[in-house]
């Protein structure tokens, strides 16, 4: 059988929207070859090995588990990113924050950069990528994820400029960020999804009744989190942009609506409020970030209660 005929086959029963370009990433997986070299080469019979691996790989997909867990990688902003089922798999429209910040942008700006709700740490590496000289620290209540997100890092060469920690938010973080990330739960408890979606964590998909806990518990944080001048970018869901506004200005920020590629609201880039000014310089004196004040405790863990206030006490907690 030919490796068409077995394309062929696997598309005519896998789920989903993309049958034919996952039966030839699942193909080629099988095979040890790109998924260029693969459609060169349409016409060959794969040896029996590789299709004893295909047929095995289709079945988990028509499990309805995504592909990128069978793959163990997805892309993002043409990074590859790990992933296993301890994280989210990151979506292209979460891109739509780092083309944000990118329109944020002046010279030498942002140094500092924190990603709340890490996951597989995509949006963190993402903008390191993007900005050389930056520093960032990625945070996730999950353990597993901030051993995935931190794996990202040291694959793609910027572990040197990234730390990790578990953390219930920002609750363990005392320092203040040129720009802070944030793609947060919000899907509503109890929402139908797509079966494949059903292998995601549940920690990283809802967000209580109405799908803006996570942004109830976030928001109150950012003024703290913020450099002067500073900005932070939330995603956000479909139709949560007015609400997440009102919650932002009843903690003195203003949040201005991204459009994604589909042209929904899709993020807030996230300033203090004119007249707020205090909420951007308030906070204990030397808690810039790179400012030690608080000596590493030496315990190793880094958690919420115990606040990290400068790079000294991250050395501590992201190794
Ligand atoms: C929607 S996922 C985003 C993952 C990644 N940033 C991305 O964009 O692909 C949300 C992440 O927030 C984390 N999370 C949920 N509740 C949290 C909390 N209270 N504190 C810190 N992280 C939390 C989840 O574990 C999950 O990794």
């Amino acid at each position: 059988m030919t490796a068409a005929d077995l394309l062929r086959r696997a598309a005519a029963a896998i789920p989903g929207e993309t049958p034919r370009l996952d039966a030839e990433l699942l193909l080629a997986h099988a095979i040890g070859v790109t998924r260029e070299a693969l459609v060169l080469g349409l016409s060959d019979p794969p040896a029996a090995d590789a299709i004893a691996r295909f047929e095995a790989l289709v079945a988990r997909r028509l499990a309805h588990e995504p592909v990128a867990y069978i793959l163990g990688v997805r892309e993002f902003w043409s990074l590859p990113i790990a992933v296993s089922p301890a994280v989210l798999i990151p979506r292209p429209e979460s891109e739509t924050l780092i083309e944000a910040a990118l329109r944020c942008g002046r010279a030498g700006w942002p140094a500092t950069i924190l990603d709340l709700g890490t996951g597989s740490g995509a949006l963190l590496v993402a903008a390191l990528s993007e900005w050389p000289g930056a520093f960032g620290v990625g945070v996730d209540r999950s353990v597993a994820a901030v051993a995935v997100a931190r794996q990202n890092a040291a694959a793609l060469g910027l572990g040197a400029r990234a730390r990790f920690l578990v953390s219930d938010w920002g609750g363990a973080l005392g320092a203040r960020f040129d720009l802070v990330l944030a793609n947060p739960p919000y899907v509503e408890a109890g929402a139908r999804l797509a079966p494949e979606i059903a292998h995601e964590p549940a920690d990283a998909l809802f967000a209580g009744a109405d799908g803006l806990d996570a942004y109830r518990a976030l928001v109150p944080q950012l003024g703290r989190l913020m450099a002067p001048g500073g900005r932070a970018i939330l995603e956000i869901g479909a139709g949560q942009a007015l609400a997440v506004q009102a919650l932002l200005r009843r903690h003195g920020l203003e949040g201005e609506p991204v459009p994604d590629l589909g042209r929904r609201p899709r993020a807030l880039v996230i300033r203090v409020a004119d007249g707020r000014a205090d909420l951007a310089s308030g906070g204990e004196p030397g808690k810039r970030w790179g400012t030690a004040t608080a000596p590493g405790d030496g315990s190793g863990r880094c958690v919420a209660g115990g606040r990290v206030a400068s790079v000294d006490k991250l050395e501590t907690c992201g190794r």
